[in-house]
């Protein structure tokens, strides 16, 4: 498709990628959804023998009215059927730009009562056949979904826009810490950035960038600008609409294709060395107390699982 010609693949991004991407951070506007759903394009059109998915933990139909090929109806499987088969197997759909998508739930709240064990979106993705990408949208909250997409991802991406979505990235980074998950997994990525806009004498994002340094926050190197181009995509309440295919000519396009870069270097440095043991305690509670799925003790579950994946 011509379209995708624009986004000519790097010789470093050759060679067989999986993983999956979570996109969180507690403070609503920053970018997320955004970033999710536009990851997702920009890195299957740099690899088109790539298959990704998008998967939304939020309440919003963002996802399901950017994807969707037809009009979708209550009797549509969706997140909330994989999740009580713990994998996501029959309900994924081949999507706009070929991009898969789980039809969002009718109702968030109900699933996160079934998420109170944070391994159980990691072990249905492990129950999951599917050899590419998963990327990971999540409700602008630290609870037990997010937490769930955290366990289950292989790199966190967390956005940070102004000094206080910079405050936020914070507590997310104390409970990874107080969850014994590595701060490593995480990855920052500044949104929104307007150069023009000043904090005292530095532009804002050169402070922001200051900061999260100092702090010793793993990032990406990649920022991506405000663009009024690309909030115009998402307004009207029709279809949102991709960076690729209806913003080529913005700063915002070449800053999607580069972090699709490195986020794929990224992911193939990681290699074998994705998701570790988990530990056995988190947040003060010890794991084996918690209720398990009912499969990952099964014949199907745990460590077959972990193989499969790696292999
Ligand atoms: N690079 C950008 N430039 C301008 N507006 C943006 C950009 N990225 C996102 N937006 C807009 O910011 C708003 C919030 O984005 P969204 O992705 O929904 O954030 P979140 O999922 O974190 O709540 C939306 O109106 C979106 O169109
Ligand atoms: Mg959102």
């Amino acid at each position: 498709m011509g379209t995708f010609l624009a986004v000519r693949p790097s010789p470093h991004t050759e060679g067989q990628v999986r993983g999956v991407l979570a996109v969180s951070s507690n403070k609503g506007g920053v970018g997320k959804t955004t970033l999710s759903t536009n990851l997702a394009i920009y890195l299957r059109a740099l690899r088109e023998d790539l298959p990704v998915a998008v998967v939304g933990l939020d309440d919003q139909k963002v996802i399901d009215r950017m994807f969707a090929l037809r009009e979708l109806h209550p009797g549509d499987a969706n997140l909330k059927h994989g999740w009580a088969q713990r994998s996501l197997d029959s309900v994924l759909q081949l999507g706009e730009y070929g991009i898969h998508f789980v039809p969002s739930p009718p109702d968030v709240s109900l699933l996160k009562m079934r998420a109170e064990n944070p391994l159980t979106l990691r072990t249905i993705l492990e129950h999951t056949r599917w050899d590419g990408i998963f990327v990971l949208d999540t409700k602008s909250d630290l609870e037990a979904l997010t937490r769930n997409a955290w366990h289950a991802a292989d790199r966190i991406l967390v956005p940070v826009a102004d000094r206080s979505s910079l405050e936020e990235a914070g507590k997310l980074f104390s409970l990874l810490e107080r969850g014994r998950l590595p701060l490593d997994r995480a990855r920052v990525v500044l949104t929104l950035a307007d150069r023009r806009s000043r904090a005292g004498a530095l532009p804002l994002v050169h402070e922001l960038s200051e900061e999260i340094r100092r702090r010793g926050w793993p990032r990406y190197d990649t920022e991506l600008s405000r663009s009024p181009r690309v909030e115009s995509l998402n307004s009207g309440g029709g279809r949102p609409l991709s960076i690729l295919h209806h913003a080529r000519g913005t700063a915002v396009h070449g800053e999607m294709r580069e972090l699709a870069r490195e986020v794929l270097r990224d992911l193939q440095a990681l290699g074998d060395g994705r998701l570790g043991r988990e530990p056995d305690v988190l947040w003060g509670r010890r794991l084996d107390r918690v209720d398990r799925p009912q499969r990952l003790t099964g014949a199907v579950g745990g460590k077959a699982h972990e193989s499969r994946r790696r292999s």
